[in-house]
């Protein structure tokens, strides 16, 4: 069997750019940093207010990204990008402007044109589409109703209760197997960490994985001696410890 894809999400580099409206970090240059040390591909999300990943992002990212999946919602101007575009895969999320990171999973209860709409555009511009959903008998269903070959299973519920209990370990591993039994791919992702991904990533229908802030944040910190180091260099001075003398 083929180990699980590993997707890295590299929003965070740029949220962290625009705090400062500036051009650095790069998230083109860590796209490529991360594929050197085994990411299969890149995932971004571009929303549509525009606070980490720019549309320009995107035009690079299509070029430098391995396998570059695109998340998105159905807000027109950034589906007309995708369309234009086309990278290899759209991940269809909710958004809402108020939320700090995407809270749950596609809402599929009831009939949803805008969303049919938005899967018909992609699909016809040729791009594979994946549903980000709630590891939810119904919501599979739904989704398998909706002709998409493949959804991503929301793992929050999970990271955020797996210390205490392994009911959501076994929602998960109940989903991606009724998903797989519809005939549809299953990725994964959102909260996962160094600590919680090993059970998820062990689950055998669970083809694709995508993390981001855990790794952009264990980035920071096993890259900050390095980047003082750098500076110390740059000064162009010798160092000697500041010592406050009293
Ligand atoms: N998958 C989807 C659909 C997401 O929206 C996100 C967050 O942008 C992730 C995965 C990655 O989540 P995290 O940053 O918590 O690893």
């Amino acid at each position: 069997m083929r180990p699980t894809r590993l997707y890295i999400n590299i929003d965070h580099v740029a949220t962290l750019r625009e705090a400062r409206k500036t051009d650095e970090p790069d998230p083109v240059v860590a796209a490529r940093a991360c594929q050197e040390s085994g990411a299969d591909g890149i995932t971004a999300h571009l929303r549509e207010d525009r606070r980490h990943i720019q549309d320009h992002d995107v035009e690079r990212l299509m070029q430098a990204a391995r396998v570059f999946n695109l998340e998105l919602a159905t807000s027109p101007e950034v589906v007309q990008l995708a369309c234009r575009l086309r990278p290899y895969q759209a991940t269809l999320v909710p958004e809402r402007r108020e939320e700090i990171t995407t809270e749950g999973g596609l809402d599929l209860r009831h009939p949803n044109p805008r969303l049919e709409d938005t899967i018909h555009r992609l699909d016809q511009a040729g791009i594979r589409i994946s549903l980000f959903i709630d590891p939810d008998i119904r919501a599979l269903e739904a989704a398998k109703e909706l002709g998409v070959p493949a959804v991503e299973l929301h793992t929050g519920r999970y990271a955020h209760s797996w210390r205490r209990t392994d009911a959501a370990l076994e929602e998960l591993r109940h989903a991606a197997a009724y998903a797989a039994s519809l005939g549809l791919f299953v990725h994964a992702g959102h909260g996962l960490t160094y600590a919680n991904v090993a059970p998820v990533a062990a689950i055998p229908q669970i083809e694709e994985l995508n993390i981001g802030h855990s790794v952009v944040s264990r980035a920071v910190m096993v890259g900050i001696r390095q980047a003082v180091l750098e500076m110390r260099e740059a000064m162009g001075e010798s160092w000697e410890p500041f010592l406050i003398r009293s």
